[in-house]
């Protein structure tokens, strides 16, 4: 049985496809859902996909990451720029996390540069579309291998 890798998702991310297309892009959620478990599949890691609207459901699933979870992949969407609590959960999780965005957030509104998950996490990617998603699972992948590096 392999341990997953929790692929988290924040607040209005449900609305992938019409939400923002110049911004975001036209693919939906299910689809990088769908991307993710295919990618997943090669590097062998089982994905769990989840998204929600609610700060705590996501503390909620960090703190079962840490049992249940060989890495965290988490677009944390808004809460990105404002949840202490986020980054309170990933720390104490102890697992190496990715943060992913799929706009430049460096690019944007300034309040959008500051994150909180970005100082306790292993790695960032952003800017890149849903592309960021399967290149944070390859990084994953990379650092469960014996000599592999991404932990924080
Ligand atoms: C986002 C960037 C955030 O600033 C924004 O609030 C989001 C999406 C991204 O994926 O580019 O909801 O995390």
């Amino acid at each position: 049985m392999t341990i997953p890798v929790f692929v988290l998702n924040g607040p209005n991310l449900n609305m992938l496809g019409t939400r923002e297309p110049g911004i975001y892009g036209g693919q939906t959620l299910a689809d990088i859902e769908r991307d993710c478990v295919a990618a997943g599949r090669k590097l062998g890691i089982a994905v769990d996909f989840r998204q929600t609207n609610h700060e705590g459901v996501l503390v909620d699933w960090i703190q079962e990451a840490a049992t249940k979870a060989a890495g965290i992949v988490i677009n944390p969407g808004a809460y990105t720029h404002t949840s202490v609590a986020l980054q309170d959960a990933i720390r104490a999780a102890k697992l190496p996390v990715i943060e992913v965005h799929l706009s430049n957030i460096f690019a944007r509104e300034a309040f959008r540069h500051h994150s909180y998950v970005s100082p306790v996490a292993a790695g960032i990617i952003c800017g890149l579309g849903p592309v960021g998603y399967r290149l944070a699972l390859e990084a994953l992948a990379e650092a469960q291998k014996p000599a592999g590096k991404a932990k924080r």
